[in-house]
């Protein structure tokens, strides 16, 4: 529903910044304020009068402008809409998204703001195809900017290929779902546990795994977007905290069930986490030094606590939904489906983690769902997809 709400718009400097003054018209016409930072560069391709007259609000574009300052500070800016809209997002202005750079009002606003964001891409196929572009959306992607576009065609250059923004009716069509209604797992609570646990040997030493947590965190997005209030307890990655979600951050598997215990009650639970399976029994205090004859010291572990088991067989505030992966190498259906009764949890997501598939570390994942009534095997997926796909039969089996 765009009747009444706010849109910051963002315009960059594109050629296509053009197709935004239909944007802007047509938001107007469905009964949307619009409020318009432009970049210097778009000032090239639009003017700020053009832009105020369609969106009849006063456009901003200057960072040190004491009048835009005064009447409305940069922060509340960012922050006094619903969505913001970025069109045409450029190759620059991704970046600076990616890098978090503020260095004009547009990038500022950008950082600054705790709004959904929707950027729609525009440039050449060339710039768009680029290693440093598509990483820097799929920074982006990661921590849920929506993407609209870029479509394939003929480019303002004389060339073909992909970069074209998309148009304005399918920007309109994306904003709608951003600002949808209400999602269907509105008022519901998740919890999802992602990345590796560290184990401390001594307070420099630990031991740790290569979980790198796109699994979990991709999980915890794919809920986000559909309603729910999510908690993502997660062990050190190098990813960004995906806004819209509550994120607690731990170190080892004692700490990862004591953050996961303080989230409850949840509707649903979801083990996505490579948790050590042992700790050191006893940590030292100082830096263990070197013996003087070269003997390495001998560690005790102790086992941790399965967090999934531990949340699954609650008596008490159990989780209705609890989902546990089972990483294996061989066997896979036949381990996982033992795995599933073993830890009482209701479904398992068995994926084959053989170094040969590229699952650990990697972008994608195949897997098998298996519940009480038997297995479900889904095609090798971009692991965003699986998140997707899992938030959406979680979001069916809690209606
Ligand atoms: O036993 P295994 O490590 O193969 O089980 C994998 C599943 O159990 C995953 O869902 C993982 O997040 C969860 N797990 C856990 N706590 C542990 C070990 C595993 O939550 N200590």
């Amino acid at each position: 529903m765009i009747q009444g709400k706010r849109i910051l718009l963002v315009i960059a400097g594109g050629i296509a910044a053009y197709k935004c003054l239909e944007l802007i018209r047509r938001l107007r016409e469905r009964g949307a304020s619009v409020r318009c930072v432009l970049t210097r560069a778009a000032q090239e391709f639009v003017t700020p009068l053009s832009v105020s007259t369609l969106s009849r609000e006063r456009v901003f574009t200057d960072l040190f402008s004491l009048t835009d300052e005064h009447e409305i500070g940069h922060i509340r800016l960012a922050r006094d809409c619903d969505l913001v809209v970025v069109a045409p997002a450029t190759a620059d202005l991704i970046t600076k998204m990616a890098l978090g750079i503020a260095d004009d009002l547009a990038s500022t606003v950008l950082l600054a703001s705790d709004r959904p964001v929707l950027a729609a891409p525009a440039m050449n196929h060339v710039m768009w195809n680029a290693p440093a572009t598509q990483a820097n959306v799929a920074t982006l992607a990661a921590r849920g900017v929506a993407l609209v576009g870029p479509g394939s065609g003929p480019l303002a250059e004389g060339e073909t290929g992909i970069g074209r923004m998309a148009e304005p009716p399918e920007i309109l069509a994306a904003i709608d779902r951003q600002l949808g209604g209400p999602g269907p797992l509105d008022g519901r609570r998740a919890l999802v546990t992602s990345g590796p646990t560290y184990e401390p040997i001594d307070p420099v030493r630990y031991i740790a795994n290569r979980s790198s947590g796109k699994q979990g965190h991709a999980i915890a997005v794919a809920l986000a977007r559909l309603g729910a209030r999510v908690t993502l307890v997660s062990g050190p990655t190098r990813l960004a905290d995906p806004p819209g979600v509550h994120c607690v951050h731990i170190e080892s598997a004692v700490e990862m069930l004591r953050a996961c215990e303080d989230a409850l009650p949840v509707d649903v639970a979801v083990c996505a986490a490579a948790v050590a399976d042992w700790r050191v029994a006893a940590v030292a205090a100082e830096k263990i030094k070197k013996s003087d004859d070269g003997a390495p010291p001998t560690l005790a572990l102790a086992t941790n606590p399965d967090i999934l088991a531990t949340l699954a067989r609650r008596l008490d505030a159990r989780p209705r939904l609890v989902v546990g992966f089972a990483a294996e190498t061989e066997n896979l259906i036949e381990h996982a489906t033992a795995k599933r009764l073993r830890k009482g949890c209701d479904w398992i997501l068995a994926n084959d983690v053989s170094p040969e598939t590229g699952t650990f570390g990697g972008d994608a994942n195949a897997v098998h769902v298996i519940d009480g009534r038997g297995v479900e095997s889904w095609p090798r997926l971009g692991k965003d997809e699986v998140a997707d796909r899992l938030a959406a039969r979680i979001a069916e089996a809690l209606r």
